[in-house]
Formats: C-alpha cells, structure tokens, sequence
C-alpha cells in the first residue's frame, strides 16, 4: 500500500476499496502511518465524502482496532446521543431500559468541551468508579441490568487517536468520519438494539435539522448493516434539557425524575423523552410495539423499579448516595439572576447558557482537566413560562469564592428572550427515523 497515493485518489473523489481503507487505517494505529498523512487522508474525506460502503468500512476497521464484547445470551440495547446542554437522559434511560428487562451495556464518555459527559456526572457521586475494567464492566451488566463506565483505551484505539487528530486538523465536521467514530465504538461494545439521539440546534453538535438527519440516518443504516436493530430521533437543542445544567445538579434531576418527585413529572418534556428512548430500546430488543414498550416504561418508572436499577448501578460502583446527597448541601457560592422585564420566556439560548456552566467550571478544555462537580447552572423557568420583573430565571453556582459570579451572571441573563406574548411550545422529537 503506498498511503500517498490513497491520499490522492480520496482527493480527487474517488471511492477507496476496503483493503485501501483497512490497510491505511491499521497502519495509522500502528504507527507506521504519519499523523500528517492520516490528517491529509482525513481532510479529503471531509471534503469528498465517502460512500455508504467506505463508511462501513472504515467503520468496521475501527471497532476492529480493539477489544469487541459479546453479549451472547442476554437481550442487550444501548443509547448514544450526540450531546447537549443539560444532557441527562442517560442517568434515566438506560436504567429505565433496565429495569424493563433489557441488559444495558453502556460505554460512556468524558465531555471535552462546554460541559461534563455522563462519566463526569456520575464521578459527582462519592465513590463511583467510572474507569471499570472491562471485566468488571461484564459483571456490573450481568448482575445488575446496566452499567455506565468510560470505555477503556481496549475499545477501538483507532478512532481514539484518530479523534484526537481531527479535533486539532478541523475535520470533525464529517459525517462519514462522525459516523464510523460513533458507530465502531457502539458496535465495539456489542450491545444487540441501539438508539440514537441525535441532537440539533444551537446548543449541539449539529446545527441544522438538516445535517442533523443526514447523521441520524447514516447511523441508522450503519448499524444495520453491522447487524444490530437500530432506530434514532432527531431532537431539539435550542434550550437546555430540563432545568439542570452541570454535574452534580444534573444527577440529582435525573434522581429526581427516577424518584418521580413531584414538579419534576415533565420536567419541560425531559421526562417523555427519557420514556421515549427507553421504550424505543425495550421495543427493539424485545421485539415488541412501541406502544406496549411505552407504556412498561411508564409502569416501571412509576412503581420505582427504574430509581432501583439506578442505585444498584451506583453500589455496584462503588457509589455513595448518602454521601452524595450531603455534597449537595455543601456550602458554595451563588448567584441568583431575575427578570427585569415581565412576559413569558420566548427562548433559553442553549449553547450560551452552557459557556456560563464552562465558565463555572463545570466542563474542561484539555482532557484530564479536572471540573468542579458543584458548578452549574439551574434554570428557575422553561421557554413558554410567564415571568414578572424580579422572578427568578437561573441560580449560578460554583464551589469556589463569588469571583466571576457577577459577569457569568451577566452573561447568562443574554442566554434569556422575554417576550410579550405566549409563544408556542415546540416539541422535543423532531422527527423519527
Ligand atoms: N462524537 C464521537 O464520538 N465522534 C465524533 O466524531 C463526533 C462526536
């Protein structure tokens, strides 16, 4: 194989054969390939695209650079969603998916960016370990229904050092790249059903509903040509999810919602769209109708059962919740901003409110930056809601002294439009695929 000569034909639009693409990316893992070169080959896939077959087969050569995990014997589903602000549901899903017979074998990530990823949620709780060998991983699934730890450097080293050159060459943006990054790591774990949640709007990785259901059906047909059932929606990320943004204060939401506390039944339509994701694995892996899959999911969060999965998750861990319920009571500092102006919420711009929870510390911005679990911001209202002069819209928080509290104070107050009259509620899913 001469790499350059791949380089070019990639350039020039033309379709790589599948040894082309196993041979060139192996060698890049390896080592014998130069970061530049898988950055030019990167780049003229950005540029060209690649056809549903290469993107099968640099996905297939990625989950091939590491472990792969077998399930054999149990009805397995996971959940992949492409990030967003107050992105919480997999603290509820997959147990919920759990605690309706399904086995969760859910390979997680750190966030790198404007906030925390479901690891660093999870590491919020005194004791969770969220770095389990794989081993243990296997048995955390199997005794208990679900488990949520980071996958480990095992799981396709490809597409971790070729993520780590995309992140730094500007070829992030490519949805067969996006794709196979996605998929060989979902398929790597081996879970039978998956769900995606693709996100869309300001506040995600996908800006348009347009770009953001060209990925949602890439990934759709990609893991069905692996094999596995698949399904995926395409949901709003203007404003944040519930009220939660940060890392601490998104698990106790999610606890929340699992404990079916009350004012937290819809939680401006976070908890219908957790049933949604769940009932959408239960149907897959089960084989049953939506509507029955639906309706379990309800029974089993109501009755308590999704609430238990999650806190067996937590033990088998190595998780506090006692512990964890009083770091909620720590002292820190806050920040209370109000409405100045009376109307109704018109929009919560997303991607704003989550540069102030960055800016709090909640988020990181070189991996293995460490974040401040108590960092965040907690939203008093939701788009639509009514508003006088001086109700609360947010509470800024931070474990350190006031520093700074005032101008992210200022700058979250520009993440709010108040307007004169009621505006319509638009729904979360967007569009099924
Ligand atoms: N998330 C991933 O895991 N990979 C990408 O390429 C983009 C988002």
């Amino acid at each position: 194989m001469i790499a350059k000569l791949i380089i070019d034909k990639k350039r020039e639009g033309r379709a790589l054969g599948s040894a082309e693409i196993r041979e060139f990316v192996n060698a890049f893992t390896s080592g014998e390939i130069p970061d530049c070169q898988m950055s030019a080959l990167a780049m003229a896939i950005c540029c060209r695209g690649m056809t549903e077959r290469e993107t099968a087969d640099l996905t297939e050569t990625m989950m091939n650079s590491g472990r792969t995990l077998s399930w054999e014997g149990l009805v397995t589903a996971d959940k992949h969603s492409t990030g967003g602000v107050g992105d919480k549901l997999s603290l509820v899903v997959q147990p919920l998916a759990a605690a309706c017979g399904v086995f969760v074998p859910s390979l997680t990530g750190r966030g790198l960016g404007l906030t925390g990823g479901t690891a660093d949620k999870l590491e919020t709780i005194p004791g969770y370990n969220a770095s389990l060998s794989l081993e243990d991983f296997d048995r955390v699934v199997r005794e208990v229904g679900v488990s949520m730890t980071v996958q480990t450097g095992e799981i396709t080293p490809a597409d971790k050092k070729l993520y780590a050159l995309r992140d730094v060459t500007g070829t992030v943006a490519s949805v067969p790249l996006i794709v196979a990054s996605i998929l060989s790591k979902k398929l790597a774990e081996g879970a039978g059903s998956l769900v995606f949640d693709v996100k869309c709007g300001g506040g995600a990785f996908m800006k348009t509903k347009e770009e953001a259901r060209e990925l949602a059906r890439a990934l759709v047909a990609g893991a069905k040509a692996a094999g596995r059932r698949a399904a995926a929606l395409v949901t709003d990320m203007s404003a944040p999810l519930g009220y939660a943004v940060g890392n601490a204060n998104e698990v106790a939401e999610a606890m929340a919602v699992l404990e079916c506390r009350e004012g937290y039944e819809d939680c401006g339509g976070e908890v219908g769209l957790c049933v949604e994701l769940a009932a959408m694995m239960v149907s897959l892996a089960g084989d049953i109708e939506l509507d029955a899959a639906r309706e379990k999911c309800r029974e089993r969060l109501a009755d308590g059962s999704a609430l238990a999965k999650f806190k067996a998750m937590v033990v088998a861990h190595g998780g506090d919740l006692e512990r964890f319920s009083k770091i909620l009571e720590r002292p820190r500092s806050k920040f209370r901003i109000q409405a100045m102006r009376s109307g109704f919420i018109g929009a919560i711009d997303a991607e704003k409110v989550a540069r102030v929870a960055f800016e709090l510390g909640a988020g990181r911005a070189a991996p293995g930056e460490s974040i401040d679990p108590l960092a965040g911001v907690t939203l008093a209202v939701k788009t639509g809601d009514r508003v006088a002069v001086g109700d609360a819209l947010a509470t800024l928080e931070k474990s350190s002294g006031p520093d700074g509290l005032e101008k992210c104070a200022g700058e979250l107050y520009r993440a709010f439009t108040i307007v004169s009259s009621a505006p319509e509620r638009s729904p979360l899913i967007i569009e099924r695929i």
